[in-house]
């Protein structure tokens, strides 16, 4: 079965945008993945086709309609595998790991809400159970970009894609490590030589000084990560 994305958004226009190039543009000629796009002004009920209003409260901004909101992401529903979440890529949601992408890449696809504006009429978030994620500590204009790297994220790990199981096992985060550094040809560049070890054609040292490598990377980049691995 092929996985599935569709994207409600006020910019249909981004998409496919980057997706439609490289590994995840290959895919999708494949047929590996979809992406479909739902643009929300469709749902609007005036000639202005407009889906904001103001505060509730008063305040900056506007806010995204719950009426027109709910109607684009049941139309999503419908056209979408019964099991697919509906995330709301926002700042406020909970932060995206990689451990969020394998279980979505398990799935048969996703439906993504991207905002604009100050936000969305919160009761569409509770009335349609959504999940709310961020892909990080600050703040884009719109949810468009988050909404890539999401899907971004879970294409690369679809079955037949990475074309490299090893490598994907090995990388950041599935060992919970930070990735040890890499070298190539040429073996002196401007003076800097690749670290012996790497060329003494002894597979378990080598294993070994990677491993070392990627701890001492983790614990000094990111004590969070090296916390949490001790407590697995
Ligand atoms: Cl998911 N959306 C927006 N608009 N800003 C963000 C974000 C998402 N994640 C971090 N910043």
């Amino acid at each position: 079965m092929t996985w599935r994305a569709t994207v409600l958004t006020i910019m249909p226009d981004f998409f496919p945008g980057p997706l439609g190039l490289s590994l995840a543009g290959k895919a999708l000629l494949e047929e590996k993945w979809s992406l479909a796009t739902i643009d929300i002004r469709d749902f609007a009920t005036d000639k202005y086709r407009s889906v904001d209003d103001t505060p509730a409260g008063g305040g900056a901004g506007m806010v995204m309609r719950a009426d027109i909101a709910a109607a684009a992401i049941d139309a999503a529903r419908l056209m979408m595998p019964p099991a697919s979440p509906t995330i709301y890529l926002s700042p406020r949601g909970a932060p995206l790991t990689e451990t969020h992408v394998d279980v979505l890449s398990e799935g048969p696809g996703v439906i993504l809400l991207c905002g604009r504006f100050e936000g969305i009429d919160e009761r569409v978030l509770e009335a349609r159970q959504i999940e709310e994620v961020s892909i990080g500590d600050y703040v884009l204009s719109g949810g468009e970009l988050a909404a890539m790297v999401l899907l971004d994220a879970c294409v690369r790990l679809l079955p037949g894609i990475a074309g490299n199981a090893a490598s994907l096992a090995e990388e950041s985060f599935a060992s919970g490590l930070l990735e040890y550094p890499h070298y190539t040809r040429p073996r002196d560049w401007e003076g800097h030589a690749i670290p012996e070890i790497l060329l003494s054609g002894d597979h378990d040292k080598i294993a070994k000084w990677r491993k070392q490598q990627a701890e001492a990377l983790t614990k000094s980049r990111r004590p969070d990560l090296w916390e949490k691995l001790k407590k697995r």
